[in-house]
Order: C-alpha cells, then sequence, then structure tokens
C-alpha cells in the first residue's frame, strides 16, 4: 500500500532544495543518539503522557491501521502498540534516517517488528495512497515541515472516509502566570539548557523560536478546517504548553453539495 520514498521523488518534482526544510530533518540526524533523553529530560517526562493520551484519541474502532508522519525515532507508533489495544499496524515515516535507525533499535528490543514499520517519507508529500489508513498522526512534527497546509491536505488525503487526523504540538498557555513561567523557560533557560546537554546551540534555539510563532488553538482548528476536516476539537495538554487537535474526513455523502 505504501510507495517507497524514491518512487515518490520519481512522481514528481519534489521541493527538497529549500534550504530550511533540508536543515530541519538533518538537524534531527544530528542529534538523533540523544533526543531521547534530551526529549525526556527537557519535558520532565511529560512528553510520555501527551504521547499516550494521542493513542487514547485513536478512533475506537478494533484493527486499526495508523500511519504516523515525522515519527521520529518512534516513539508515538511504541505508544500506540503499548496503549491501544485496537492498534494492529502502524508505519512511522520520517525523512531523518538516523532518527528512524534509532526506533528501529527501540521497535526490536520492545519485539514489535511485526506490528510497526518504520520508511523513509515526507510528511509534505506522503507516499501512500488515497483513502487508505483509520488515523494519521504526527507529534511535534507539523512544527517543523516548510508548508504546514501542505502537510494537512496530505494527511487528509490518505485517509479513509470517517478516519481521524491527530496532531499533538506544542501551543502556547493563556493562563496568566503559567504563561510568563512558562515564556522564561523557553526563552532563556530551555535554549542554554538544551545547547549544554545536546550541545548543538542551534537545535534549542530554533525550537523556541519555532514554538513561539506557530499557529495554536482556533488558529490551528481552522488551518485543520481548511485542509477538509469536519469535526475538528482541540484539547489542551498541561496548563495549553501542547494540544491535541482532532479532526475526521468527512464521508463523501456528508460533504457541501456545490450549487
Ligand atoms: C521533534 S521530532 C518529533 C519526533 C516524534 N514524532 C516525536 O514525537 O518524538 C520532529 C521530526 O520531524 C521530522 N521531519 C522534519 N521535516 C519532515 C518532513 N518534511 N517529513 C517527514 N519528517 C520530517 C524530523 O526529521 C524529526 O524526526
Amino acid at each position: 500500500m505504501f510507495l517507497s520514498h524514491n518512487e515518490v521523488m520519481k512522481q514528481s518534482t519534489p521541493p527538497l532544495s529549500e534550504p530550511e526544510r533540508q536543515g530541519v530533518w538533518q538537524m534531527f540526524d544530528r542529534i538523533a543518539g540523544r533526543y531521547d533523553f534530551l526529549n525526556h529530560t527537557l519535558s520532565m517526562g511529560i512528553d510520555l503522557r501527551w504521547r499516550r493520551r494521542l493513542a487514547e484519541m485513536l478512533p475506537p474502532h478494533p484493527e486499526l491501521k495508523v500511519l504516523d508522519l515525522a515519527t521520529g525515532t518512534a516513539d508515538v507508533p511504541l505508544a500506540f502498540c503499548q496503549h491501544n489495544g485496537d492498534v494492529a499496524q502502524v508505519t512511522g515515516m520520517d525523512l531523518a534516517e538516523q532518527m528512524l535507525g534509532q526506533g528501529r533499535k527501540k521497535i526490536s528490543a520492545a519485539g514489535l517488528e511485526q506490528r510497526i514499520q518504520l520508511q523513509t517519507g515526507d510528511a509534505m508529500q506522503v507516499p501512500a495512497e488515497d483513502n487508505s489508513v483509520d488515523a494519521v498522526t504526527i507529534s511535534f512534527g507539523i512544527r517543523n515541515v516548510p508548508d504546514l497546509d501542505q502537510t494537512l491536505r496530505e494527511m487528509q488525503r490518505v485517509l479513509k472516509p470517517g478516519g481521524y487526523g491527530l496532531v499533538l504540538e506544542f501551543s502556547t498557555p493563556e493562563i496568566p502566570g503559567f504563561k510568563q513561567g512558562y515564556l522564561l523557560y523557553l526563552r532563556h533557560i530551555l535554549p542554554q539548557l538544551g545547547a549544554l546537554v545536546s550541545g548543538d546551540a542551534y537545535a534549542y534555539r530554533y525550537l523556541n523560536q519555532t514554538i513561539e510563532s506557530f499557529p495554536y488553538g482556533q488558529d490551528f482548528c481552522d488551518r485543520m478546517l481548511a485542509a477538509g476536516f469536519s469535526d475538528v476539537l482541540a484539547e489542551e495538554q498541561t496548563g495549553g504548553i501542547a494540544t491535541i487537535y482532532r479532526g475526521i474526513k468527512p464521508h463523501q455523502d456528508s460533504a457541501p453539495i456545490a450549487s
């Protein structure tokens, strides 16, 4: 069902020359060996709870076939198999081979090779057929692609009608006091701590800049609606530090009739 990355590259001209896009996934390749440690340490383990919640928000059907974009080191596919018994198959896709390599080791250590497959794939040009999966997810990935709307349209395209698109992404808390404290951490503490632990100052400056400028809440819901999702909802996590967005691909007969 899934096309190889090379097959998709042959089918159309990919926007691979964009320096920003190239730089982003290459940056993840650079820090792949330390990514999990950094992630879980700098978030104090809260990110594990968010991925577990994502697993709980998958469609309530048995034998789910799920596609996880920008899968990184496969924490999302692993969380799905560990926390949701309805998940039959997960395919994780990413452009960063080193991140996928780390993920493969974890999948094999968990004995989940039969349920989880990883492959090279661009979230903006997904190598999968239309209407082919029950759920498509992206966790802390959509902020890293050059074209958010194109990625959302791709998510919608590969979903079966009635399937769920789920996005887990950082957002900005609105609670007074908490918001100021969080922004202080994000702007001044995280970049220094991240640079110290990872040895890659750019990665953590990039992180805080992209979090603050990224649409969240109703703005992000509007982007999902524009991409063709219906029943869009946003569920804030941990006071709004992150948000899970869910949209459903409408059945054809419920789409508006053009006059
Ligand atoms: C912050 S990591 C998130 C990894 C994982 N989803 C998680 O929850 O930990 C972002 C990932 O997005 C990937 N990425 C960036 N641009 C991409 C693209 N255009 N297509 C696929 N993956 C991409 C990076 O290589 C990286 O692995």
